[in-house]
């Protein structure tokens, strides 16, 4: 029942059911704590629900169930608090931006949001929701926070993740099963441990900056893996089969000794490896037959070991700063037949030892191709990798990203 004291309030910010205790608002805007109240009898608020700037400190939105539209906080450094213990459902996307004082965060209800968009959130160190959770998203997007864990954020499948700048974050355990776009984490806590041990298959990933990167279950990914300047000193995955389009690539992970495919057996794309300058021998690909793009390797390699790789459709190009003489005659068994080889490598062939330069390319072209080499690029990283292998759609990745 609503209260005759609220009813003008709500009248004010739009038409009520009673019956249904559906409040239909097409944006209203929640100034202070009174307004937030004024709102308490509506089960659903049909519209959309707007922190101003200068709500705060606390502000408790507890009633509503449902939000059909957005929930945004944007700009505000005067909110400290901000909770409701019914919001189960936003329908639209729950943004909150610029909002430098909020240091708690309780929604113990939310289960599921469509969009999840927390950016500059200086101060939040703890998040307050479920049990169960988030479980339900599309897109999820959290940035420049002060939190140290993500519990309470537990999606089964998402489209879109991106996780970065939470320079306290130390450890990222998902029970995630798929991810059907992007998975971008990084620049987080120098020590991130991410651990995702039910995921299955994944679109793309860039992973950079963490210090150990756990998928045993996973089993293909459908377009690109990325491991740009991580701390781990082992990578496995131990259940890969295939990646079905675009690259892999892992560049600059300085403490990496051992990469580890034991079941990959077709790369969709390109294979890159290159200035992660503790990985001495390149033994983690046993099974490994066919890649659809190039093969790039570089690096401080005393050995590289593809014993059943017997179809590359790009060019292969291998340089190390140590001796590799030995791996590279058994490679060049396999170059094209213009190379004098047996065809199975059908672009440019280069092997190269005592390279003191090995490890400064680590994108660009590949030896010998059209165009050879290209100048070394001052911008490494995310788009001289991109450039690599000429696949439009990586780059696209990386812009989503930039
Ligand atoms: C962030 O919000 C504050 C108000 O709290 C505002 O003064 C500032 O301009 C905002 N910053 C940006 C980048 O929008
Ligand atoms: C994605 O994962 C969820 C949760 O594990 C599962 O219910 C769903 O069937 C999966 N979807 C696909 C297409 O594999
Ligand atoms: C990725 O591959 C898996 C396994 O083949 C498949 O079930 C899934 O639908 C694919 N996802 C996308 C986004 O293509
Ligand atoms: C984090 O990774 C990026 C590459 O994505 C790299 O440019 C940057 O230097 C790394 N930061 C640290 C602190 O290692
Ligand atoms: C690895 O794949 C096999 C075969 O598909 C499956 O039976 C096994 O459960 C997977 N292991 C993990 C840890 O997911
Ligand atoms: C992600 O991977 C899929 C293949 O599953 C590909 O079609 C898509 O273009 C990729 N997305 C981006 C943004 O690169
Ligand atoms: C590399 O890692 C794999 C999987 O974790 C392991 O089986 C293998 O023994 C390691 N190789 C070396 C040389 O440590
Ligand atoms: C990698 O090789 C370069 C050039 O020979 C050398 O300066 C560097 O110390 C090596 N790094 C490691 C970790 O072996
Ligand atoms: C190679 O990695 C080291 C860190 O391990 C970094 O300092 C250097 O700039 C990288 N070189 C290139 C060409 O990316």
């Amino acid at each position: 029942m609503l209260s005759k004291v609220l009813l003008p309030a709500l009248a004010a910010i739009g038409t009520v059911s009673a019956q249904s205790g559906t409040c239909t608002v097409s944006t209203t805007t929640i100034n202070n704590q009174a307004d937030a109240t004024a709102l308490a009898s509506c089960r659903t608020v049909q519209g959309t629900v707007l922190i101003a700037p200068g709500a705060g400190p606390s502000i408790d939105i507890s009633g509503p169930s449902r939000i059909t539209g957005d929930l945004r906080v944007l700009d505000n450094g005067v909110i400290e608090s901000f909770k409701s213990n019914d919001l189960t459902i936003v329908g639209g996307a729950f943004t909150m931006q610029n909002v430098t004082r909020l240091s708690s965060l309780d929604m113990r209800s939310l289960t599921e949001v469509k969009t999840l968009n927390w950016r500059t959130l200086n101060a939040l160190d703890t998040l307050s929701i479920g049990p169960p959770g988030l479980t339900k998203a599309d897109e999820v997007t959290i940035s420049d926070t002060f939190l140290s864990s993500l519990d309470g954020i537990d999606l089964a499948s998402v489209r879109k993740m991106d996780i970065n700048n939470n320079r306290r974050l130390t450890e990222f355990t998902t029970q995630l099963g798929n991810l059907s776009d992007n998975l971008n984490i990084q620049a987080n806590g120098l020590q991130l441990q991410v651990s995702m041990p039910n995921l299955i298959w994944i679109a793309n990933m860039t992973i950079a900056n963490v210090t150990s990167f756990s998928v045993p279950s996973l089993a293909v990914v459908n377009g690109s893996a990325r491991f740009d300047s991580n701390y781990f000193t082992t990578f496995s995955a131990p259940n890969l089969t295939a990646t079905k389009s675009q690259d892999i690539s892992f560049v600059g992970n300085a403490n990496l000794k051992n990469i580890s495919f034991p079941v990959l057996t077709q790369i969709g794309g390109a294979l890159l490896i290159a200035n992660n300058t503790a990985l001495s021998e390149l033994d983690g690909f046993p099974v490994l037959k066919t890649v659809g793009g190039a093969v790039k390797l570089r690096g401080n390699f005393t050995s590289v070991e593809f014993p059943a790789l017997n179809d590359v459709k790009g060019a292969f190009d291998v340089s190390s700063t140590a001796d590799i003489s030995s791996s590279c005659d058994d490679f060049k068994k396999k170059a094209s037949t213009k190379d004098g080889g047996n065809g199975q490598i059908q672009g440019t062939f280069s092997c190269t030892s005592n390279n003191a330069n090995a490890n400064s390319d680590t994108g660009t072209g590949t030896s010998g191709t059209t165009g050879g080499d290209k100048p070394k690029d001052a911008a490494a990283g995310v788009t001289i990798n991109t450039a690599l292998l000429g696949l439009a759609a990586v780059a696209g990745l990386a812009q989503a990203f930039l």
